[in-house]
């Protein structure tokens, strides 16, 4: 799957993200390598800190069926081009250090960035 069509699976979740305190709605989906896509939305709630980013709800969605190698994750918002916070950084660079991150205003205008370029010298347990 090329950059373009894992942006717009990102897109095509959008809808679903549960965002009645921002309004600010994210899609995410995860490519692993072995070539299969897990999606996920920021799911926010009543007691703020309890919000889960896009990303990571995309992520565990792929650790729960058994997938950690990824080639890269598209993200998408409501409100233009979204770059992942820095707890999801982290929680990417949890898994590899090549992970392509994909962001854009729409699917024609995207950017494209490794791990290492937006989480230099990421946090490991070693
Ligand atoms: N959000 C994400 O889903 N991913 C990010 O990387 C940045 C922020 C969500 C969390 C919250 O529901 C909303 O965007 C506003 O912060």
């Amino acid at each position: 799957m090329d950059d373009k069509a894992l942006f717009l699976k990102a897109q095509s979740v959008l809808d679903n993200a549960y965002a009645p305190y921002s309004n600010f709605k994210v899609g995410a989906a995860v490519l692993t390598k072995s070539g299969k896509v897990y999606t996920g939305v920021n799911v926010e709630n009543s007691s703020y800190g309890a919000t889960i980013c896009a990303e990571r709800s995309a992520i565990l969605s792929a650790v729960s069926d058994g997938e950690k190698d990824f080639a890269a994750i598209a993200i998408a918002s409501s409100s233009g081009e979204a770059y992942p916070c820095g707890i999801c950084r982290q929680f990417m660079y949890e898994f590899g250090d090549d992970i392509r991150i994909i962001t854009g205003e729409d699917s024609d205008n995207l950017n494209v960035h490794t791990i290492e370029e937006l989480l230099p010298k990421g946090f490991r347990l070693k």
